[in-house]
């Protein structure tokens, strides 16, 4: 039986995904840094951190596939993942499904774009999953706002955004890691629509039953906020470097590419607020509300 590590298993895609493999013929080992974290019967866990080399031998020992996530943390990938990645290739790791970002083939800056070309140079078989903006996004990082002020504030202007469900990214990604037809490809993994953030706010109202706005804040507008609510400065900048490009028009490029691996649509925006609403009520606590794309 083959054996598949997934790295960020801990995460919002590498959680769905072990949870998808757990039903594939496959053996799952789900990487953590945290050596008490257990996983569903089942599944197998490694203590595993990109920037402790004394953590792979063990995680890459026997393994033939790997879903690999950049931690958000981690901005320069030549001092970790990069020799994490040769490491894997050298004790037999034969295909690796990156979770690299819409648009990484044009940003010569991004870590996804240093990691594919990395991987490109490498002697594996890849595949690069580059996703848009994820739905989950306003639960695990503007949640608080649009609970206490019924607001989302976001600086993206009215550009549009070709969100798409973690749940769907996952789905692909374990295509590609337990099926054939997916080597050397590059997939844009989006939703089925680009929306504007007052379409967003639309959606959310009705899903949640209250009104919900988006009042196209400034980049001033939208630091203060974040400031007010103890974001720290570099989540802010990377934060507002992010939404600039959907301001700019430049993250809403729609693909077919998820439709097509899946063999079904991708889950629209309203499907997502709708099966989500419950998450949106007072009691429950914010997940991850200082983590979205990390310091890239
Ligand atoms: N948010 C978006 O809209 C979006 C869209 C497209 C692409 N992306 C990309 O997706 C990636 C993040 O994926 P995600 O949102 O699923 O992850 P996430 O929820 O941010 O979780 C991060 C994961 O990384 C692990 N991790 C942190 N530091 C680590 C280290 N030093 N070594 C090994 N593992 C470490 C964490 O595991 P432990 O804490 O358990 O060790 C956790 O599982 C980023 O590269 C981001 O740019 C995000």
């Amino acid at each position: 039986m083959e054996t598949v590590l997934v790295t960020g298993a801990t995460g919002t895609v590498g959680s769905r995904v072990v949870d998808r493999l757990a039903d594939r013929d496959v053996a799952v080992r789900a990487a953590t840094r945290d050596p008490d974290r257990q996983f569903p019967d089942g599944i197998e866990t490694v203590v595993f951190d990109f920037e402790k080399p004394e953590t792979w031998g063990t995680a890459f020992e026997g393994v033939d596939s790997m879903f690999l996530v950049r931690p958000p943390a981690i901005a320069r990938v030549g001092d970790s993942i990069l020799p994490a990645i040769d490491a894997a290739v050298r004790v037999g790791v034969d295909r690796i499904v990156l979770l690299s970002v819409l648009g990484a083939e044009k940003n010569p800056l991004l870590p996804h774009r240093k990691i594919e070309t990395h991987l490109r140079d490498s002697d594996v078989t890849w595949t690069f999953l580059r996703a848009s903006f994820f739905m989950e996004n306003l639960l695990e990082v503007h949640r608080r706002e649009i609970v206490e002020r019924g607001e989302i504030v976001v600086p993206a202007g009215d550009g549009e955004t070709s969100f798409v469900a973690a749940e769907d990214v996952a789905a692909v990604a374990t295509a590609a890691l337990t099926e054939s037809g997916h080597a050397r490809r590059a997939y844009d993994v989006t939703g089925p629509d680009a929306l504007t953030y007052h379409e967003v706010a639309r959606s959310l109202s009705a899903a949640l039953d209250r009104p919900v706005t988006y009042g196209e804040p400034s980049l001033v507008q939208f630091a203060r906020h974040s400031r007010r609510i103890g974001r720290d400065w570099p989540f802010l900048v990377t934060m507002a470097l992010l939404y600039t490009t959907a301001r700019l028009g430049l993250a809403g490029r729609v693909s077919d590419d998820a439709e097509r691996v899946l063999d079904r649509s991708p889950l629209s925006l309203d499907e997502w607020t709708a099966g989500n609403a419950d998450a949106f009520e007072r009691a429950t606590p914010d997940p991850k509300a200082n983590n979205l794309h990390g310091s890239e």
